[in-house]
């Protein structure tokens, strides 16, 4: 890897970053940083790239997900076995019809530095510093709230610890346990006005729980029907906080970004030249970059090589970002194009961020049948280029959240302010999402 250093991002020019007014706050939070211990194993995150290069061959499906901002204010318990649950029972669904494993990642445990595509915001007359996440400056509109603090940074850190504590104990300790995930499926079945729709299959995985019971397979003899593996991942934004939990990984000598087992760059910060992608083409992660509709083929081949000039399948995802109404125009000449070249990447959808409007009541908001025509579309593309669609990536919650409109409980402009919780983009509930999975699991099947 030539001329890598772990801060040799730092001679590059940077997007998106915080303008702190005490540099020798952050120089000493970066120092404690990098002596606190890692967050995740690099042998983990070794697993997970293992993973994704089955799923780049066609041998399995990503399911990425979680909050677009996870936040302190939301630090608890409820919220993170929610987001969880949810999580599982989709992987579970798709498992079911796919016949393909599932590798599950979650945004969580760290996913707390935003992008903006604005500086400043103004209300009513007032401007101040855009919200940039907890990890950065707080949600409320006072100047004192929105003054980037970079203590903030050991908060995150020792959030993301707590976070990824409980979900670890979730999954080995008997919360994903198969018998137990598909019960909240068939509640989730039983209650919504789609039902018919999904009940064939929700009882159908009952069957294949009961039969594997009566063959004697249970949590004892057989632990994948007991436990499971949940990695997780962010937006590897706030590249001085990476950096600090960079670690030479004892095993194989190399470096490994030890704040999250998969990281990706944003939509905002891929350019060629600057410091995202050189942070990202030293660290041996499982990594992922966001494609959106103006993407050029030259370009997404430039960055290919760059990140992964080993061609290594499971290496670089490709989270394709389009809007239901671009990705027609711009995605297949996208597949096409790296077919030609013979380049090995995950592809992913991510339905939600092109498609984000402003609603009449004020709302930022999505509509549902969007993000599923994005999903659809997405589907059909793949399948006419002979491309594997390999996994999708959603902004979702476990709790009862009305953010984005439509799906089967018919969420109205009207009904966005119920329960509109999220600090950053609107997110699917946990029915919306369910909802999602039976109609990737059609597909899959497909
Ligand atoms: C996100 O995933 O929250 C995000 C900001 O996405 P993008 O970079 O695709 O806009
Ligand atoms: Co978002």
């Amino acid at each position: 890897m030539n001329n890598w250093q772990p801060d040799s991002w730092r001679s590059k020019p940077i997007l998106q970053q915080p303008e702190y007014d005490n540099q020798e706050q952050v120089n000493d939070v970066e120092n404690k940083l990098s002596s606190y211990p890692p967050l995740v194993f690099a042998a983990e995150t070794r697993e997970l790239r293992r993973q994704l290069g089955e799923v780049c061959q066609g041998k399995g499906f990503l399911l990425q997900g979680g909050d677009c901002a996870e936040s302190f204010s939301e630090f608890n318990a409820p919220k993170i076995r929610d987001t969880f649950k949810v999580l599982l029972q989709m992987a579970i669904v798709m498992t079911f019809a796919g016949r393909c494993p599932v590798t599950k990642v979650a945004r969580m445990a760290g996913q707390y530095a935003k992008p903006r595509s604005s500086n400043f915001e103004t209300i009513d007359g007032v401007t101040l510093p855009s919200y940039r996440g907890d990890i950065i400056n707080s949600f409320e509109f006072t100047e004192q709230a929105r003054r980037p603090d970079p203590s903030r940074l050991l908060d995150a850190y020792h959030r993301s610890a707590s976070t990824l504590n409980l979900l670890r104990a979730f999954a080995q300790g008997g919360l994903a346990d198969l018998n137990e995930v598909n019960r909240w499926n068939m509640a989730f079945v039983e209650h919504n006005p789609l039902k018919d729709r999904y009940k064939d299959m929700a009882s159908r995985i009952q069957d294949a729980i009961e039969f594997m019971k009566v063959i004697g397979l249970n949590a004892l003899n057989t632990p994948a029907l007991h436990e499971t593996t949940l990695f997780t991942s962010h937006e590897a934004l706030l590249l001085n906080y990476e950096q600090a939990l960079t670690r030479t990984d004892t095993l194989t000598g190399k470096p490994y970004n030890c704040s999250a087992h998969m990281v990706w760059i944003g939509e905002r910060t891929r350019q060629l030249d600057h410091a995202h992608i050189e942070f990202f083409r030293g660290i041996h992660n499982p990594i992922g970059v966001k494609v959106g509709p103006t993407m050029d083929e030259d370009e997404l081949i430039n960055l290919v090589d760059v990140l992964n000039p080993l061609n290594d399948p499971g290496r670089l995802t490709l989270i394709t970002r389009m809007g239901a109404d671009k990705l027609e125009k711009n995605l297949p000449r996208l597949l096409r194009r790296v077919k030609a070249e013979g380049r090995e990447v995950v592809w992913s959808s991510d339905p939600m961020h092109g498609n984000t409007f402003k609603a009449s009541s004020g709302y930022k908001t999505r509509n549902f049948d969007a993000i599923l025509s994005e999903i659809r579309q997405f589907f059909a593309a793949h399948k006419a280029e002979g491309t594997h669609a390999g996994g999708v990536h959603l902004e979702m919650t476990g709790q009862h959240v009305t953010e984005c409109t439509g799906g089967a409980y018919a969420i109205s402009d009207d009904d966005l302010k119920q329960a509109y919780k999220t600090q950053c983009d609107p997110r699917l509930n946990a029915d919306q999402v369910l909802e999602m999975a039976f109609l990737v699991a059609d597909h899959l099947r497909k």
